[in-house]
């Protein structure tokens, strides 16, 4: 319906025409069977690993498909417009290791980033806990040090892929009293004896994305496995949130894609009053300002991601991009129902399903009203 506002390259168009026809072939005739059960559809998730659509901003000399956050974007949103469960779980990986890519040593890249990409397997990224949500310097779970490395002992909560993850990347304090300046990051092997995984959450949205709460009992890391300088883990934190809020971002233009598209398709079908609903201007504005919210949102989503590429400071765009995009498909998605009326909220089409994954956008990776705080901040602090 819509295309990319930037001409791609060859390569980069053939990787986003494999990504559609993955989420039209493979996606789309399983989702809502995933979506009913809530199991992990691991087996696709493999088949799009084999396809090039996972790690997709990790260095090729670590095993990733070296794409800038822009190309990567591309990509997710075809993913996305396929089912936005399969694009957080696909994506959840990029979260993961961005953490040690930005401030691990070349040996840690070689050790904690090449085996999950080059091995089809998952990490995770270990930030939320049951008390620090949005509140994330506020975290608690303690690195006590000991003779060769730390021993950690806490709680996270909400983490994508943490049934299946064979490593997590764990923010951590050395004293909860220092808030922000305690936090350090550690890699942690998904069989670290001490390390227990919850039960997938009944989620209302994306419930084929793997949610678990990950238990850390005494868990013995060495040194060698923390990443950056003790302390410099909020900031790193923040950046790779900086840096993966564009993918985020395009998950939410994914989902109003394809309900615009449903929409549009739907309302020229629909007959009422012996015309089709398309012909009424009530549907028309509607459906017009659904397309341009997604085109805002898409142009909004990549300008952060090419500040980003540039190596530019965007945590403002960042922000701005995951905040409109997530409206967006909470928004574009609810529309689509009301086009669709009465069938829209049965389980028999699939716009319902949209609106219940759109909700999830507004939540995880800094709700709305984070995006907000954070936009004003930035706002505030450069004073223009
Ligand atoms: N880049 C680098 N450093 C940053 C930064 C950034 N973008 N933002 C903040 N910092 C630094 C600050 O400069 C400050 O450093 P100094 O002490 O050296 O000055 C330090 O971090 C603390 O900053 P703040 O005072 O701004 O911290 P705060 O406690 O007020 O919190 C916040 C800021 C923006 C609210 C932050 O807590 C936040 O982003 N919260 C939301 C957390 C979040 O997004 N969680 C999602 C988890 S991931 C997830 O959901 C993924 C999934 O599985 C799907």
């Amino acid at each position: 319906m819509i295309s990319m506002p930037i001409k791609l390259s060859d390569d980069l168009a053939a990787l986003q025409d494999t990504a559609r026809r993955f989420a039209e072939d493979e996606i789309r005739p399983v989702a809502a069977h995933f979506d009913e059960s809530g199991e992990f559809p691991a087996a696709v998730i493999a088949s799009g690993y084999r396809a090039g659509l996972l790690n997709l901003v990790q260095g090729d000399e670590f095993g990733g498909s070296n794409l800038s956050i822009l190309e990567a974007c591309v990509v997710i949103e075809e993913i996305a417009a396929g089912c936005a469960g399969f694009a957080t779980s696909m994506v959840a990986n990029d979260l993961a290791l961005t953490p040690i890519a930005l401030d691990g040593t070349p040996e840690q890249k070689a050790a904690f980033i090449s085996p999950i990409t080059t091995g089809g397997s998952f990490a995770s990224f270990c930030l939320t806990e049951p008390g620090a949500g949005s509140d994330a310097g506020g975290l608690t779970t303690v690195a006590e040090r000991t003779a060769t490395g730390y021993r950690l002992t806490g709680t996270k909560q909400w983490i994508t892929n943490g049934g299946v993850s064979g490593q997590f990347t764990v923010f951590a304090t050395l004293d909860p009293a220092l808030r922000h300046k305690g936090i350090t990051c550690f890699v942690v092997p998904g069989d670290a004896p001490g390390l227990s995984r919850g039960k997938h959450e009944n989620k209302m949205g994306q419930r084929c994305s793997n949610t678990v709460q990950i238990t850390l009992d005494g868990v013995e890391i060495p040194e060698a496995n923390r990443i950056g300088e003790e302390g410099q883990g909020f900031s790193l934190a923040m950046r790779t949130l900086d840096l993966s809020r564009p993918l985020t971002a395009m998950i939410g233009v994914g989902i109003a894609r394809r309900a615009c598209e449903l929409a549009l398709q739907y309302a020229k079908d629909r007959k009422q009053f012996g015309r089709t609903i398309s012909s009424f201007q009530g549907i028309q504005f509607m459906l017009a300002d659904m397309a341009t919210a997604v085109e805002s949102a898409r142009l909004l989503t990549l300008r952060a991601a090419a500040l980003l590429d540039a190596g530019r400071p965007a945590t403002l765009e960042s922000s701005m991009a995951k905040r409109v995009a997530a409206d967006t498909a909470m928004e574009v998605a609810t529309d689509a129902v009301q086009v669709f009326g009465g069938y829209g909220y049965t389980k028999e089409y699939p716009v319902e399903k949209l609106m219940r994954d759109a909700k999830l956008l507004q939540i995880y990776e800094g709700t709305s009203q984070i995006q907000r705080m954070v936009i004003a901040r930035e706002l505030l602090a450069s004073g223009s």
